[in-house]
């Protein structure tokens, strides 16, 4: 799967550059059905990012730009009237991968019709399910800036989503790479390039091996300190439930498979850790008055805990 990975990440860098740990982060995502998060200030391709990952997975691909008028049944669908009979109008929700543009500009009525279909893997309207297709990926893009009039998930929404990504600024040699691009106008000429480099087939093989990833209890014992330790910090006045938990372990186990592993060892653990736990601390206000930040406590909590050998 290591292959698969390479594969991918070469694809992407055609039109992305510099963000390679982003689309690990995808790639585990997509192989345990988890959502990610892409936090980041205007123009730092995170639209970009999701339009090419969608491609080089060859994944149906619909995005949707939430607006404070939104309405729930804008993104989930509803039932119309066809000749005489009501009908389901499939909202955007059902794709493969659902590009969530900037979620904290929508009231929460609707954040949480997006939220629900996320965990459920179905809507229902006027009491009937409808399930979602497979696999389902939604990447919900933020910006960190509270603007006057954004409604920012709260943290029992943040809790569902598997990880989250903080795109940043480029570093020089990144940004003197994406000049160097070629451009059509405004857009990267080459994002028709980006080729589909994955088959059904194998997203199905990486998700069956990663369920079949071993975890010895001694880095189980390690993820749950990890998790626990959270708790305890004097900065944090939320820590990661038990779900943040799952979510690392099953984070894990796609890192090791990704890399060819079939067991999980604690450097997977630490690698995945600050994606998949900093979006759920609450930080106490005078932490945040220091500019002590959720990275920062995952950091320190990494730095805590014994590591198992
Ligand atoms: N790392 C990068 N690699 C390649 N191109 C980039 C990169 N960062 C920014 N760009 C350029 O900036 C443009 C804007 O990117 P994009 O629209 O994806 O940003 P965004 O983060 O979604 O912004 P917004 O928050 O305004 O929606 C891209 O089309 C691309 O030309
Ligand atoms: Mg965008």
């Amino acid at each position: 799967m290591r292959e698969l990975r390479d594969r991918v990440v070469t694809e992407i860098r055609k039109v992305v550059v510099g963000q390679d740990y982003a689309v690990d982060v995808l790639l585990a995502a997509t192989a345990v059905g988890g959502h990610v998060l892409l936090e980041g200030v205007p123009g730092v391709a995170k639209t970009l990012l999701a339009n090419a990952y969608s491609r080089a997975l060859g994944l149906e691909f619909r995005r949707v730009q939430f607006t404070p008028d939104m309405l729930p049944s804008d993104v989930t669908g509803t039932m119309t009237l066809r000749g005489n009979d009501l009908a389901f109008r499939p909202g955007p929700i059902f794709t493969n991968l659902l590009l969530a543009d900037e979620i904290n500009r929508t009231p929460p009525k609707t954040q949480s019709a997006l939220l629900e279909a996320m965990q459920e893997a179905q809507v229902t309207v006027d009491g009937t399910p409808h399930r979602l297709p497979e696999p389902f990926l939604v990447i919900a893009t933020q910006n960190p800036i509270e603007y006057e009039g954004t409604y920012p998930l709260p943290e029992a929404q943040l809790d569902r989503f598997f990880a989250k990504i903080d795109v940043g600024y480029p570093t020089a040699d990144d940004e003197h790479g994406l000049l160097r691009l070629a451009h059509r106008g405004l857009t990267p000429s080459t994002l028709d390039d980006v080729r589909a480099v994955v088959t059904a087939d194998e997203l199905r093989e990486l998700r069956d091996g990663v369920d079949a990833t071993r975890v010895d209890d001694e880095v189980v014992r390690y993820i749950s300190a990890v998790v626990r330790t959270t708790r305890s910090q004097p900065s944090v006045l939320l820590g990661a439930s038990p779900r943040a938990g799952v979510h690392v372990l099953a984070a894990s186990k796609a890192a090791a498979r990704l890399g060819d592993r079939s067991f999980v060892t604690p450097d997977d653990v630490r690698a995945v850790a600050p994606a998949v736990l900093s979006h759920r601390l609450l930080l106490r206000a005078e932490a945040e008055l220091e500019r002590f930040t959720p990275a920062d406590v995952i950091r320190s909590v990494l730095s805590q805990v014994p590591v198992p050998r």
